[in-house]
C-alpha cells in the first residue's frame, strides 16, 4: 500500500514508518525536521520536508497519490503550547484540516490520527480512564489535538473519509528527545548516563500510563488494515509514579544516586493510566512490552545509539 507517515521523523512517526516498511508497505514522509531527524527516517521511506498547515503539501499528495495518511506531525510540547497558543493551533489544528482536506481532494482512502489521551481529559473522575471520559484540556495542546479529532470525525460524515483516532499515554523508547520538556524516561535516562542528577517534579507521586513505542507501532499497523472508523486508548492501563520510574532506570542504568526534587509544574494532571480495553476489543491490540523490559531496551539504545 501506498502510505503518507506525517512527522515521520519524529520520535513515534519514525518508528511507525520502520513497521510500515517492514511490512511490506511503500511509504513516504512529510516532516520539517522541526524536532524530527533526518537520520530517524528509513532509507527506504522517501522524505519531503514540507510544513503539513502549507499550501505545499499539495504537491506532495499530488505526486505520491497515497492511499493511506498516517498524522503524526504536530507541536507536540504542552509548554510550547502555552506559551505559543497561536503557533500550536496553527500546526496541530490547521495542519490537521489541511491534511484531510489534501485526502480528500486526492481520494485518500483512509486517515490514523496521532491523538493524546494524557493532555485530553484533565484530572480525571476515575481510573483507568475510558475514551467516553468528559473531554476537558489543561493546555492549548490538549484543545489543539481535541481540535484535530473533531476534524477528522467530520470529514468521516461530511465526505466518508475513514479513519482511525489513536489515543497515545506516555510513550517512550528509542529516538525521544531526551532535550525537550516531555519525555521523562528519555530525560531521566541521558542524564543519569552523562553523570547529571535529574530533577523530579513535585513529590514524585504524581503517576503516569507508560507504553512502549514498538508496541505504539504495531496499533498503527492494526489500525491501518481495521475495517470501520473508530478511537482508541494505546495504552496499558497501568498507573506507575515517577519515583518508581527513577528507580527502574537507576537500576537499569547502574547510575543515579538520590534525585532532587523541583517544584510541582503547574498544568500537569496529577494521576492518570487510560484504559486499554478498546483496542483490545477493536483492533485485538494488547500491549507486549513490559516497563522492566522496555526501560532495559531504552537505556541499551541511549547508550549505544544517541545521537
Ligand atoms: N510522545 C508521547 O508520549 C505522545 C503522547 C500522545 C500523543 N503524541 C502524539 O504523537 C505524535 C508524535 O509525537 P512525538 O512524541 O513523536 O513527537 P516528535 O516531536 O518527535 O514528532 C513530531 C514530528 O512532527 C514534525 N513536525 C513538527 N511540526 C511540523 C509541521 N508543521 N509540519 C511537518 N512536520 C512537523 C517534527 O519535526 C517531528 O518529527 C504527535 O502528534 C503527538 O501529539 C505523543
Amino acid at each position: 500500500m501506498k502510505i503518507l507517515v506525517t512527522g515521520g521523523a519524529g520520535f513515534i512517526g519514525s518508528h511507525v514508518v520502520d513497521a510500515y516498511v517492514a511490512g511490506g508497505h511503500d511509504v513516504a514522509v512529510v516532516d520539517t525536521l522541526q524536532t524530527g531527524r533526518e537520520a530517524s527516517v528509513h532509507p527506504q521511506a522517501r522524505l519531503y520536508r514540507v510544513d503539513v498547515a502549507s499550501p505545499e503539501l499539495a504537491d506532495v499528495f499530488a505526486r505520491e497519490r497515497p492511499e493511506v495518511v498516517n498524522h503524526h506531525a504536530a507541536q507536540a510540547s504542552v509548554a510550547v503550547s502555552v506559551k505559543e497558543p497561536l503557533e500550536d493551533a496553527r500546526v496541530n489544528a490547521l495542519g490537521t484540516l489541511n491534511i484531510l482536506n489534501q485526502a480528500v481532494r486526492t481520494g485518500v482512502r483512509k486517515v490514523i490520527f496521532a491523538s493524546t489521551g494524557g493532555a485530553l481529559y484533565g484530572e480525571p473522575e476515575g481510573m483507568p480512564v475510558r475514551e467516553d471520559h468528559p473531554v476537558r484540556p489543561l493546555s492549548p495542546y490538549g484543545a489543539s489535538k481535541y481540535a484535530g479529532e473533531i476534524y477528522v470525525n467530520l470529514y468521516g460524515r461530511l465526505h466518508g473519509l475513514s479513519f482511525f483516532i489513536l489515543r497515545y499515554a506516555n510513550v517512550y523508547g528509542p529516538r525521544q528527545d531526551p532535550y525537550g520538556e516531555a519525555g521523562v524516561v528519555a530525560i531521566f535516562t541521558a542524564a543519569m548516563l552523562g553523570g547529571r542528577t535529574p530533577v523530579i517534579f513535585g513529590a514524585g507521586t504524581q503517576t503516569r500510563d507508560f507504553v512502549y513505542v514498538e508496541d505504539v507501532a504495531r496499533a498503527n499497523l492494526l489500525a491501518t488494515a481495521h475495517v470501520g472508523d473508530g478511537v482508541a486508548h494505546v495504552s496499558t492501563g497501568i498507573e506507575t509514579t515517577v519515583n518508581d520510574i527513577y528507580r527502574l532506570l537507576a537500576e537499569a542504568t547502574g547510575e543515579g544516586g538520590a534525585p532532587e526534587y523541583g517544584p510541582p509544574r503547574e498544568g500537569d494532571v496529577y494521576r492518570i493510566a487510560l484504559d486499554p480495553a478498546l483496542a483490545a476489543r477493536t483492533l485485538a491490540w494488547r500491549p507486549r512490552v513490559g516497563l522492566e523490559e522496555g526501560l532495559r531496551r531504552t537505556v541499551e539504545w541511549f547508550r549505544v545509539s544517541a545521537p
